[in-house]
């Protein structure tokens, strides 16, 4: 009796999806189209909200969520959230190599899904960035050659977008002052080691400031400190002199005011 009632149900549903005919599934599954990204709006909306206010645990409790999501937009911000979390003081070191990995996932998931925004590239190129305090040297080097990539791509896509330029011009400060005996590891393992000037980084930094002036304490300093490395003080004394008047408005700001103090009192 009951394999003949399931039968019979099953007879049912059939029916009404032939009786409804393609047309209307096609609305029914349109609809449930319009609803869902309805939904994915919303959720950004909320997102960017706690974003904005530095809520990093409820951000990461609502985009976990979603981590099956298919949507490049909720991923690379799921991504983004776990990689805050990880840097949080009271994530242990543990739950921080967890999120961090986590993070590059949902990031190269949010790549596969969309190659042609520009927060997609950014992110995953910082989440690549992110797992190199785990892995070792060579890993290291071979993935310093695709962060370059994902920052340039970034740029191409958003010329505007300040933070991606910054990152630019960090990776080319960090390989212009790579420690010989890292380069030397690099020239042995790669044909064309990752390499770098002061005056790249220096035009990336500049170039970061022209899209959006004073968008960021840490690219005042970098460009003090790149002043420096150039032998150049009168420019290094003015970018100093600007990072540490900046406003402080969070915990890095005050990091950076810090250290452009302890340097200004150095030249
Ligand atoms: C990919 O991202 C770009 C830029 O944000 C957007 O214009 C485009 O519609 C997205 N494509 C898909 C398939 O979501």
């Amino acid at each position: 009796v009951f394999g003949k009632l399931t039968l019979f149900r099953r007879g049912i549903a059939l029916s009404a999806v032939s009786y409804l005919g393609y047309e209307a599934f096609n609305l029914i599954s349109h609809s449930a189209v319009v609803h869902a990204s309805i939904k994915v709006e919303e959720t950004i909306e909320q997102a960017d909200y706690l974003y904005g206010s530095g809520e990093t645990k409820k951000l990461y409790q609502l985009l976990i969520q979603h981590k099956t999501s298919e949507d490049a937009e909720i991923l690379w911000r799921l991504a983004r959230a776990s990689r805050d979390l990880a840097q949080l003081s009271s994530t242990t070191a543990e739950e921080k190599k967890q999120l961090v990995y986590e993070a590059l996932e949902y990031a190269k998931k949010a790549l596969e899904k969309n190659e042609s925004s520009f927060a997609v590239h950014k992110w995953y190129a910082i989440c690549i960035s992110d797992v190199g305090d785990y892995e070792g040297i060579k890993t290291k080097i071979a993935n310093a050659y695709v962060i370059k990539e994902h920052f340039q791509k970034a740029i191409e896509l958003n010329p505007k977008d300040a933070t991606s330029i910054h990152l630019m011009g960090i990776w080319c400060y960090s390989f212009a002052e790579m420690p010989w005996y890292q380069s030397k590891i690099a020239a042995v393992l790669f044909a064309t080691p990752p390499s770098s000037t002061y005056e790249e980084a220096l035009r990336y930094f500049h170039k970061a400031e022209e899209a959006d002036p004073n968008f960021y304490s840490k690219n005042l300093l970098l460009l003090g400190k790149t002043y420096m490395k150039l032998n150049n003080k009168k420019m290094a004394l003015l970018w100093l002199t600007k990072a540490k008047d900046y406003p402080a408005h969070t915990e890095e700001d005050k990091q950076v005011q810090k250290e452009a103090v302890e340097l200004l009192n150095s030249i």
